[in-house]
C-alpha cells in the first residue's frame, strides 16, 4: 500500500514540472520531528504579538533567502575568517534585514525537542509562513511544504547579483522573477508583502523624491518631512510601507499602487505594462483574489532552487555550517 502509494508520487512528480515536485512534502517532519511547526510557530507569535515589524522581516527573509542559492538558509550564515562577505553582510541585507534572532530562537526550542532533523532552511519558510498568518489577522493560512537541505555557499555579491533593487521597471522586475521560474502574476502577487514592515529613506529618496517621479505629491512631501535629502548610514530614518494599515497583510498595497502612493519605483512600476496593471487592480478591486493567490505564489516561490539529498546538510546552528563532511546531513 505504502510502496504502491510512492510509486504515484514518484511517477506524478516524474510528469510534473520539477519545480512543481522538488521533493518537498506538507508534513515532512511528521515522523522525525511532529511537533516542529508548532514550535516554530509558537516563537515566531511571541516575537511579532512584541513588534510586528519582525513579522515583517520574516517574509522578507524567506524572499532574500530563495533568491540567491535558493531557499537553503545560505542567508543565515555568519561571516566567518574563511567568508567574510556572506549575503547577510550585501547591501540589500545589511543592514535592513531583521528576524534572525527569531530564526535562532526557533532553531534553538526545535533541537531540544528533536536534535539533527530539521534544517534552517525550512524553518526559514515555516517562519515566513507563520509570520503572513499572524500578520493577516489570521487569514493568509499556508501549508507550507518542507524537506529543504541547508546551504554551505554564501556570498554578497550574489545577493547584489540576485535580489532585484527598488529601481527596477516591470520588464526587468518580470526578468529577475523568471530567473527563479516564477512569472510576472507571481512578481505581482509577491510584491503585495510591502502591505507591511518599513523601508530606509536610503532605499527611495534619490529616485522618487530627488528625481522626477509619479509619485503622488502630497504623499511625496510627507516623506520629505521624515528623511533627509541625503540619507547616510548614520542618518538614515525609516519609514512604513504601508500607510494605511502598516502591520496588516492585507491587499490595501494595489489601493496604495493605484493612488500613486508607494515607495519604490519597483512598486509603481506594476502598472508600467497592460497586463501587470490589470493584475493590479483585480488584487486591488477583488475580495479575497490577492490572499488566495498569495498563499500559492508563496509556496512557489518556497520551492526555489532547493537543495536536497546529497546536496545539503541540517545545520546544527543556524549562523554557521557544520563542521566535517560537506555532504552530512543526519
Ligand atoms: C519585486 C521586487 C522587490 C523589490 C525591488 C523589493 C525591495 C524592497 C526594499 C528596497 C525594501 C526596503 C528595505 C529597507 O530599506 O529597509 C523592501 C522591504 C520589504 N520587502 Fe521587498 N522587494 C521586492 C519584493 C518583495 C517580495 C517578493 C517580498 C516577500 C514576499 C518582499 C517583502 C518585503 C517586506 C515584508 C519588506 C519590509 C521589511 C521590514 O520591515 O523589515 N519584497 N523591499
Ligand atoms: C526597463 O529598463 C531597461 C534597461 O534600462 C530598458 O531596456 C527597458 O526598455 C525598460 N522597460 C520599460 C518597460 O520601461
Amino acid at each position: 500500500m505504502a510502496a504502491a502509494f510512492r510509486l504515484v508520487v514518484v511517477v506524478t512528480c516524474a510528469l510534473l514540472l520539477a519545480s512543481a515536485c522538488q521533493g518537498l512534502q506538507v508534513g515532512y517532519y511528521k515522523k522525525t520531528c511532529p511537533r516542529v511547526e508548532h514550535i516554530v510557530r509558537a516563537e515566531v507569535k511571541k516575537f511579532v504579538y512584541k513588534n510586528a515589524g519582525i513579522g515583517a522581516g520574516l517574509i522578507r527573509m524567506l524572499f532574500h533567502d530563495c533568491f540567491v542559492q535558493g531557499c537553503d538558509g545560505s542567508v543565515l550564515l555568519d561571516p566567518t575568517p574563511a567568508n567574510p562577505e556572506p549575503e547577510k553582510r550585501s547591501p540589500p541585507n545589511f543592514p535592513s534585514l531583521r528576524g534572525f534572532e527569531v530564526i535562532d530562537a526557533a532553531k534553538d526550542a526545535v533541537e531540544r525537542a528533536c536534535p539533527g532533523k530539521v534544517s534552517c532552511a525550512d524553518i526559514v519558510a515555516f517562519a515566513a509562513r507563520d509570520a503572513a498568518y499572524f500578520l493577516s489577522k489570521l487569514k493568509v493560512k499556508i501549508d507550507m511544504p518542507a524537506g529543504r537541505l541547508d546551504g554551505r555557499v554564501s556570498r554578497a555579491s550574489e545577493a547584489l547579483d540576485n535580489l532585484p533593487p527598488p529601481f527596477f521597471n516591470v520588464s526587468e522586475l518580470v526578468a529577475a522573477f523568471a530567473a527563479k521560474g516564477l512569472g510576472a502574476e507571481d512578481m505581482v502577487v509577491l510584491s503585495g508583502a510591502h502591505t507591511v514592515g518599513r523601508s530606509h529613506c536610503s532605499s527611495f529618496v534619490a529616485d522618487r523624491l530627488a528625481a522626477p517621479s509619479d509619485i503622488n505629491a502630497g504623499f511625496a512631501n510627507f516623506l520629505r518631512r521624515r528623511c533627509p535629502a541625503n540619507p547616510t548610514p548614520a542618518n538614515d530614518p525609516t519609514v512604513n510601507q504601508d500607510f494605511v494599515t502598516p502591520n496588516a497583510l492585507d491587499s490595501q498595497y494595489y489601493k496604495n499602487v493605484l493612488e500613486h502612493k508607494v515607495l519604490f519605483a519597483s512598486d509603481a512600476a506594476l502598472l508600467g505594462s497592460p497586463e501587470t496593471a490589470k493584475m493590479v487592480r483585480d488584487n486591488a478591486y477583488i475580495p479575497g483574489w490577492w490572499e488566495d493567490r498569495f498563499k500559492a505564489a508563496f509556496v512557489k516561490m518556497s520551492r526555489v532552487e532547493v537543495k536536497t539529498g546529497k546536496q545539503g546538510e541540517i545545520r546544527k546552528n543556524c549562523r554557521v555550517v557544520n563542521h566535517g563532511h560537506p555532504h552530512r546531513h543526519y
